[in-house]
């Protein structure tokens, strides 16, 4: 069985006394009301991490990440943030490679597959992100362009840690937009996702991993998406902002 993950990614969004109550809120209602077999993390700013720390804690369905880690152990890196600082505040997730962080910050799939293998060594699970842009939908190539990005980033891991992984599948023509992918678009490239990692991994360690889908997923829509055979989750940025329809999104498994 696949865990079933939902995720927010609150971005750069929320001030910490705001970001204390959206996670209180949503640690209440998600104890009570999410089924147990549904993960919720909260993907803060790293400077809200501590804090929430404190309050997902004692939660058994919420646990909580970061939205980016360093390459490197320590040293000379001037607003960086470790594994092990983010491991030493209690986070258990890790995003890595979001497409935003791709395009404004040039994280190359080479970078990104030294952070993936750091957070592993350092007991984080990463949320390795991946998707096409519109052009590269348009042409056709975006089952080519996602395999790369997996190949380049993920496939030098052994097969036991891939199987630690979670994949976050995000066609960057949907974050943000309001332009969901169909669920047919959806499923299409989480299945050829499995198919690419059970080449490299074999089928037993593809059929384990959780594969998200991100993207504009909101309560309206997310029944359709979680509804596919190989989606396992969402990784939600906007409506991960207000605690009802977060919670609604988890709820419609
Ligand atoms: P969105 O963002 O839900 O606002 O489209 C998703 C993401 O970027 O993780």
């Amino acid at each position: 069985m696949r865990k079933k993950i939902i995720a927010g990614n609150w971005k750069m969004n929320k001030t910490l006394s705001e970001g204390l109550s959206l996670a209180s809120e949503v640690v209440n209602i998600a104890n009570d009301e999410v089924p147990a077999d549904v993960s919720v993390v909260l993907c803060t700013p790293a400077i809200h991490l501590a804090q929430v720390s404190a309050i997902v804690k004692d939660s058994e369905t919420v646990s909580l990440g970061a939205q980016n880690v360093s390459e490197h152990e320590s040293g000379a890196y001037t607003g960086d943030i470790s594994a092990d600082m983010v491991k030493s505040v209690g986070a258990s997730f890790v995003i890595i490679g979001h497409s935003e962080r791709r395009e404004y910050h040039f994280e190359t799939n080479a970078q990104l597959a030294a952070r993936v293998k750091l957070a592993l060594d350092k007991g984080l699970t990463p949320i390795f992100c991946c998707g096409e842009s519109l052009e590269t939908r348009e042409a056709g190539e975006h089952v080519d362009f996602v395999n790369n990005q997996l190949k380049e980033s993920l496939f030098d891991l052994s097969a036991e840690e891939m199987s630690k992984v979670v994949i976050a599948y995000e066609p960057i023509w949907a974050i943000g937009t309001g332009i969901t992918a169909s669920s047919d678009q959806a499923q299409e490239m989480h299945k050829s996702i499995r198919t690419s990692l059970a080449g490299n991994f074999g089928a037993e360690v593809a059929d384990g991993i959780s594969i998200l889908y991100g993207g504009s997923m909101k309560p309206d829509n997310a029944q359709e998406l979680l509804a596919q055979p190989d989606v396992d989750g969402g990784l939600i940025g906007g409506a991960s902002l207000k605690s009802r329809d977060f919670i609604a999104i988890a709820k419609s498994y």
